[in-house]
């Protein structure tokens, strides 16, 4: 009975960004994995309803040092966050949101190349990831770590640089300052604790298998069109398809509609491609979910 019940009250934990920049798209993530949870206000806690997980909202630079102490079992962090803390994890899968990048940036009218770099003082919340690219480019720097607002230091003589994450580049267009060097591109990932049970593992897995299935989903659209019977060798030879094209006859003599799976980058070259080979009447529709 008491592993019956253990099973029963076994949850897993996720923690994930409480607000900010991951935090829409991290709830939106686990709508689209069909699991519904309530987020009344300002929780630090909450339970999904139709899935053995618990949520919890943290701040963002937090979640790694959870997530290694096994306080959460996974979590959704930025992998700037995931490598600066340099905690022992496991990075589970990419998930495509959050892009962003760490980047150098100097005063806009600075005359700026990596060996200006030398003997300058640069600002930043990622010392540890910004002492790797200097060692890379042998660069000699001294680092000044802030918690915050590390874009206004050149502006107040505290730095000669500074070294923060750039998305839109809104922040560093108000403060004066131009982008010089990328030293990580980032997106927001699924991280996990290292010694997971294996009742924790298998929902994990099945966590995952959903993830992958509407990321699939969201890279992929579903085309319809028609075409006269004696192109159709041509469109097929265009279109790759899950594992080939369906191909079904219209009312009308002599047409066939066709459908299939696009990648979204090949995307727009393809279309034109189809319309150029006779294609009609091209409709294209999102897919939901993507299971291969
Ligand atoms: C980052 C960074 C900048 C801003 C850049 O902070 O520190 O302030 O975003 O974005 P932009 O290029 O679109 O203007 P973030 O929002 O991640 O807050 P945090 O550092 O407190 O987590
Ligand atoms: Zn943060």
């Amino acid at each position: 009975m008491v592993g019956l019940f253990y099973l029963i009250d076994m949850k897993l934990k996720i923690a994930i960004q409480k607000s900010g920049r991951l935090y829409d798209d991290s709830l939106r993530l686990l709508k689209e994995c069909g699991i519904i949870i309530s987020n009344g206000g300002n929780k630090l806690k909450t339970e999904a309803a139709n899935f053995p997980i618990e949520v919890y909202f943290l701040r963002d630079d937090d979640i790694p040092q959870y997530v290694e102490d096994g306080v959460a079992d996974i979590g959704i962090a930025g992998e700037n966050v995931v490598y600066e803390k340099k905690k022992k994890l496991e990075v589970l899968e990419k998930l495509g949101f959050g892009k962003c990048r760490l980047s150098i940036a100097v005063g806009k009218n600075e005359n700026f190349s990596r060996q200006w770099l030398n003997g300058k003082k640069i600002a930043t919340s990622y010392p540890v990831l910004l002492q790797q690219y200097l060692d890379r480019q042998k660069i000699s720097a001294e680092i000044h770590e802030i918690s915050g607002s590390v874009e206004i230091a050149p502006g107040i003589g505290l730095a000669d640089a500074i070294c923060d994450l750039v998305s839109s580049g809104s922040t560093l267009l108000t403060n004066g300052l131009k982008e010089v060097e990328t030293i990580l591109p980032s997106q927001a990932v699924l991280i996990s604790n290292k010694n997971l049970d294996d009742d924790r593992r298998s929902l994990v897995k099945k966590l995952l298998f959903r993830i992958r299935a509407v990321q699939k989903a969201r890279s992929n659209k579903y085309i319809l069109l028609n075409a006269p019977n004696e192109k159709l060798d041509d469109i097929i030879g265009l279109l790759p398809g899950m594992k080939s094209p369906t191909v079904l006859p219209l009312a009308i003599k002599g047409w066939s509609s066709v459908h299939s799976v696009l990648e979204e980058d090949d995307f727009w070259d393809i279309i034109e491609q189809l319309k150029e080979a006779g294609a009609q009447g091209i409709l294209v529709v999102p897919i939901e979910k993507m299971i291969v």
